[in-house]
């Protein structure tokens, strides 16, 4: 018996992206697929929310935070918004879009922190804690790199990245170094808190057993279980994040309060709707995980885990996606096997269900997907353009140049069977996250729609019969009609498009599978049909591809030109992207707030261990010249901008970096290299900028 729809409500979530880098190919792999089943489940008459949000603690982004010199809450404030207006671009429809920066999510996490602790699945344990002597600071996560002791290969701090995949507990990695200076790290003792996953065993090889969603999650996590359980730390040296409750030093590790987002999410959308929360995580409502199978461990060992020992209801089924690669090459930003959603696809006017399309109908969800642009184009023109589309466009036009509306006519047995046939092929595979198959059964309804209009040549009939004519094209319209239906979860934006063309005037995205088969209106006028797909040319995907190479071309000039420079640092460095922050407008007060001066530089060294930095002391009119660190090592000599006059932001918070403090900040053009902003003629320094 099928699954859906079921009586109990579904809450669907996704894998919460970090904001901290733009949305790129690889994300849309969880999150398409999941919109869609979404789409579809509303389809079938189930009752489903839909909730994500941005996970916005973890060191990396503290990393990344610190070497743009900004606050960690302005740099998730803008990956944030770039995720939510991606998300929205391409038609990835939340009921709620938060952050686990978001008060409701300080709040449940403290709540299920604090359950842990009364319930005696926490404890403090000392431990060896990875301390970078230089840079005078606590290593957590990515901070720190090392040796896998189980693989060999290198690895970070929480996870070895490039071998095992196993996660890393603190004190684990050999022979740490520190990811900001590259210098030797040394172990320390300082006390930590527990999670006592290894008390779950028994609970979660039961759970996981009648685990739903796809059979890699299930096979792995039990696996896993079967193997060994750790005891978790769950605390961790930064000032961001949700502190671990009564120790002001301490943060939840990001794992913790991350997949707690989940739940804070729901009680935002239930806030908003006047809905109830509870029915999904203190009730029987089915919770469905989508995620990269990457972080499976984390959905169905370690969360589970966690909401069972804080007294929450646990999830219901968790969907794993396959790997995604960039032109059969392993994803990889720094190497440019990257395809960015914006800058490569959005911004070259590929309409988004394009890419819905291919991701979904290329392989099983589960299997590994190789982003190709021939591939691409070959899909959405000999399946989109010239099955479906050609099916449709065949009909609305001959029926808008021959009738003006749709004829009267009945519509054949066979036909509605066939419809309502597709309909199962289609839910069923849906059902069981086959979202490859349900798009190829409906793909198949349009081979059939194409072949019923030729064999029954309704462009000869409409000479000799006209009724007859009408039946057929009648017959065509219902069938155009349930393929809308059946494709809108796929192609929302399209298909609401098409639902108008063929003369629907209510809402495609509400009506349901059930509306397939009620007849079609006869009489129903039908406008001058548009064509929905577009063939993609050659010369595109050309380009397109150009585009990938010069980005793999530069990113191997760049990996050769910096090989002998310390790794950690590069890498680091590299991955950063700095982009121009949106602007808000300002008052003038705020503006004069800003102690903005002319200096002139006094003396300038690179800093050794990094690749970019340069430090810097400016004479900007106090007693002592002001040390800066400005980001123009690799575009300016030391020994020529000596005696140059810039402009400096006296008043910024001081900030190290590197383990070299900056006292304010030098202005400079943010283009491919810094280009330092200098008075039109010298002026004394300090002399205010106004
Ligand atoms: O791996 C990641 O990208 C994480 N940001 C996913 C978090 S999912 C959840 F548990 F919050
Ligand atoms: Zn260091």
């Amino acid at each position: 018996m099928s699954k859906f729809p079921s009586d109990k409500p579904v809450l669907v979530t996704c894998g919460l992206p970090y904001a901290n880098g733009k949305a790129h190919v690889g994300h849309l792999r969880t999150y398409i697929p999941a919109d869609i089943f979404v789409r579809a489940l509303k389809k079938q008459g189930q009752e489903v929310t839909f909730v994500c949000g941005s996970d916005t603690h973890g060191t990396p982004i503290v990393v990344n935070a610190e070497q743009l010199n900004i606050t960690p809450k302005e740099l998730v404030r803008k990956y944030h918004k770039h995720f939510d207006d991606t998300f929205k671009d391409m038609n990835v429809n939340f009921d709620a879009f938060g952050t686990t920066d978001d008060p409701e999510n300080y709040n449940r996490t403290t709540d299920i922190v604090n359950k842990l602790i009364e319930n005696g699945y926490t404890y403090p344990k000392t431990i060896e804690i990875a301390y970078c002597p230089e840079c005078d600071r606590s290593l957590p996560d990515r901070y720190v790199e090392g040796t896998c002791p189980y693989c060999g290969e290198t690895a970070r701090g929480d996870e070895c990245d490039q071998g095992c995949e196993k996660h890393l507990e603190p004190g684990e990695l050999k022979e740490p170094k520190c990811t900001i200076c590259g210098g030797a790290a040394e172990y320390r003792k300082q006390e930590h808190y527990f999670f006592k996953l290894s008390e779950f065993k028994d609970f979660l090889l039961e759970h996981l057993e009648h685990m739903e969603g796809t059979s890699n999650a299930r096979n792995y996590a039990i696996g896993w279980v079967k193997k060994e359980l750790i005891d978790w730390c769950i605390t961790r040296n930064l000032e961001w994040g949700v502190k671990f409750p009564g120790h002001d030093d301490l943060v939840v590790y990001v794992w913790v309060d991350a997949p707690i987002g989940y739940i804070a999410f729901t009680e935002e959308w239930a806030k908003e709707n006047n809905e109830d929360w509870e029915k999904f995580w203190k009730g029987d409502g089915r919770i469905i995980h989508f995620i990269g199978g990457d972080i499976t461990y984390h959905h169905c060992v370690f969360w589970p885990a966690m909401l069972k020992g804080a007294g929450y209801s646990q999830p219901w089924g968790v969907v794993a996606s396959g790997m995604v690669k960039i032109e059969n090459k392993k994803f990889s930003k720094s190497r440019g096997y990257v395809v960015w959603v914006g800058e490569d696809y959005l911004d070259h006017g590929f309409h988004p269900d394009l890419l819905r399309y291919y991701l979904t109908s290329y392989t099983s969800h589960t299997k590994e997907l190789n982003f190709s642009w021939k591939v691409f184009q070959e899909k959405i023109n000999t399946e989109l353009v010239a099955v479906f589309g050609n099916f449709l466009y065949r009909t609305l036009l001959f029926t808008h140049k021959n009738f003006g509306e749709i004829p009267e006519g009945e519509i054949d047995r066979e036909v509605l069977d066939k419809i309502t046939d597709t309909i199962t092929k289609v839910n069923k595979p849906m059902g069981e996250y086959e979202f490859k198959k349900a798009v190829d059964s409906a793909m198949a309804l349009a081979s059939y729609g194409n072949v019923y209009f030729q064999s029954n040549e309704p462009w000869k009939l409409i000479k000799k019969d006209k009724a007859a004519c009408g039946k057929v094209v009648a017959n065509c319209a219902q069938i155009a009609k349930a393929l809308i239906l059946l494709f809108e979860p796929v192609l929302p934006q399209k298909m609401e498009d098409a639902w108008k063309q063929i003369g629907m005037s209510s809402d495609v995205h509400a009506a349901t599978y059930s509306d397939a088969t009620v007849l079609v209106n006869s009489g129903t006028t039908l406008p001058k049909p548009t064509i929905l797909f577009e063939k993609i040319e050659d010369d595109k995907t050309e380009e397109m591809e150009t585009i990938s190479n010069k980005r793999v071309a530069e990113a191997i000039a760049k990996e050769s030109g910096t090989k002998e420079k310390e790794g950690a640092v590069k890498k680091m460095e590299e991955e950063i992207e700095i982009e121009t922050i949106t602007t808000e407008e300002i008052t003038f007060d705020d503006f004069s707030k800003l102690d903005i001066r002319i200096g002139t530089i006094v003396t300038a060294e690179p800093v050794k261990k990094s690749n970019k930095l340069m430090r810097l002391e400016v004479d900007i009119g106090e007693d002592s010249p002001r040390q800066l660190v400005a980001g123009i090592k690799e575009t300016h000599d030391p020994e020529q901008i000596i005696g140059r006059q810039v402009v400096v932001l006296a008043n910024l918070k001081p900030a190290k970096l590197c383990g070299v403090e900056s006292r304010g900040m030098v202005l400079a053009g943010d283009t491919e290299g810094a280009v330092l902003l200098m008075p039109e003629e010298e002026v004394a320094p300090g002399t205010r900028v106004r």
